[in-house]
């Protein structure tokens, strides 16, 4: 699995989960599954093309990785839009949010779990 953190300066696109039910409507950097043989950068970019509608460039991988599941990682990449507006394809909405803005939804518990390993980093990036 591979997420994205789309990045430009100063905000971080966050996408919001339409299921299954005990995340429903929890917040997540957007992303999924490599298919076979597939680079965790050419899947990043194929599924950002999906599901929010834009390309981007991708960049260097956040330091953390998270376990879905015994068999299952998923790591994080940076992003930045090349071109493209983000559009909700499967999200139920998207948002931008500066570093108080992600502070604030990780303390109301309003992020996917396994996504709130990244926030550290991710706050660095954004900067106060
Ligand atoms: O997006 P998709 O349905 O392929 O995600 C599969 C699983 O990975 C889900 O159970 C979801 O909770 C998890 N996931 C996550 N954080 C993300 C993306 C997916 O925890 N940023």
């Amino acid at each position: 699995m591979v997420a994205g953190a789309v990045l430009e300066p100063g905000r971080l696109l966050l996408a919001q989960r339409r299921y299954p039910p005990e995340v429903a409507g929890k917040w997540e950097l957007p992303g999924g599954k490599a298919e076979p043989g597939e680079s965790p950068e050419a899947a990043l970019r194929r599924e950002l093309a999906e599901e929010i509608g834009v390309s981007v460039t991708v960049g260097a991988a956040l330091r953390e990785s998270v376990a879905l599941r015994d068999d299952l990682m998923m790591i994080a990449l940076r992003a930045r839009i090349e071109a493209g507006v983000p559009h909700p394809a499967e999200h139920e909405a998207l948002q931008w949010v500066d570093a108080a803005q992600l502070r604030a939804m990780l303390d109301a518990g309003r992020l996917v779990p396994a996504d709130t390993v990244w926030v550290p980093e991710l706050l660095a990036d954004l900067g106060p």
